[in-house]
C-alpha cells in the first residue's frame, strides 16, 4: 500500500510556525498560533469528505445544495500536546466524537506504555482522525495508532504540525495505512528525540510547563 505523507505549506501555515518555533514566544500566543494551524490541517485532511445534496430554499430560490454525506468521524488527541491541535479541530466539526489516548515511555525498556485510553464505542463506523503535534522517532504515534486500531477502527489519518524523517519512516514501516499531513518536514530528530530546528517541547510550550531553552 503507498504511504501518503500530505505536506500542508499553506503560506499562513509556514509563517505561524516561524513565529511558533521562536524560543521566545510566550506559551498563550503559541497555543492562539496551534489552534490557527489545525483549522487549516484540518481543512485539507477532509478535503476529500463525500458530499450529498440537500434541497434547500435560499431567499431566492430552491436549490439542490452540498451537504456533507455522512458526519461520522472520531478525533484522537494524544497527551498532552495533541490538545493544542484538537481545540481547532473539534471547533471546525462539533459533531466528531473525540478519544484520547495517554502514553509514556518507559526508561528502562524504551516502550510506550499506556496510562490513559478512551474512545467512542462505535470506531469502526468513523473517519478517525488522530493529532499530536510533533512526529519525532515515531514511537509513540505508531503505539497510539496500534491502540487505535485495536478499539476498532479501520479508517485513520494523522495529523502533525512538524514531521522528522524517522517518525515519517515509522509510520510508512508500521502503519502504512495512515496517511499524514503535516505544516512541515524537518531534518531530524537529536539524540534525545527532539525535531531539529524543530520548536521545542510542544507541551511545555503549550502549556507553560518549562521556560528556558532546551539545551541537551
Ligand atoms: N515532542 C516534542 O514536543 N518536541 C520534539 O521536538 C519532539 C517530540
Amino acid at each position: 500500500m503507498t504511504h501518503i505523507v500530505h505536506l500542508i505549506d499553506h503560506p499562513l501555515i509556514q509563517h505561524k510556525l516561524t513565529l511558533m518555533r521562536q524560543k521566545n514566544t510566550a506559551a498563550a500566543e503559541f497555543r492562539r498560533l496551534l489552534k490557527e494551524i489545525s483549522l487549516l490541517l484540518g481543512y485539507e485532511a477532509t478535503r476529500d469528505l463525500s458530499m450529498t445534496t440537500k434541497e434547500i430554499d435560499t431567499p431566492l430560490e430552491h436549490m439542490d445544495a452540498p451537504i456533507l454525506a455522512g458526519k461520522k468521524m472520531c478525533f484522537f488527541s494524544i497527551l498532552r500536546a495533541g490538545e493544542g491541535l484538537l481545540s481547532g479541530m473539534s471547533e471546525l466539526v462539533p459533531s466528531a466524537r473525540i478519544g484520547h489516548v495517554g502514553l509514556y515511555r518507559d526508561p528502562k525498556t524504551l516502550e510506550a506504555v499506556e496510562y490513559y485510553f478512551k474512545a467512542p464505542s462505535d470506531l469502526a463506523n468513523r473517519l478517525c482522525i488522530v493529532v499530536d503535534p510533533m512526529l519525532a522517532t515515531g514511537h509513540s504515534a505508531s503505539a497510539a495508532l496500534t491502540r487505535i486500531k485495536e478499539a476498532g477502527a479501520v479508517n485513520i489519518r494523522f495529523i502533525c504540525l512538524l514531521a522528522a524523517p524517522d517518525g515519517i519512516a515509522t509510520l510508512k514501516e508500521e502503519h502504512p495505512d495512515v496517511p499524514i499531513y503535516t505544516g512541515a518536514l524537518d531534518r531530524e530528530c537529536n539524540e534525545k528525540g527532539y525535531i531539529l530546528p524543530g520548536l521545542g517541547d510542544a507541551g511545555d510550550r503549550l502549556f507553560g510547563t518549562r521556560s528556558g531553552t532546551i539545551k541537551d
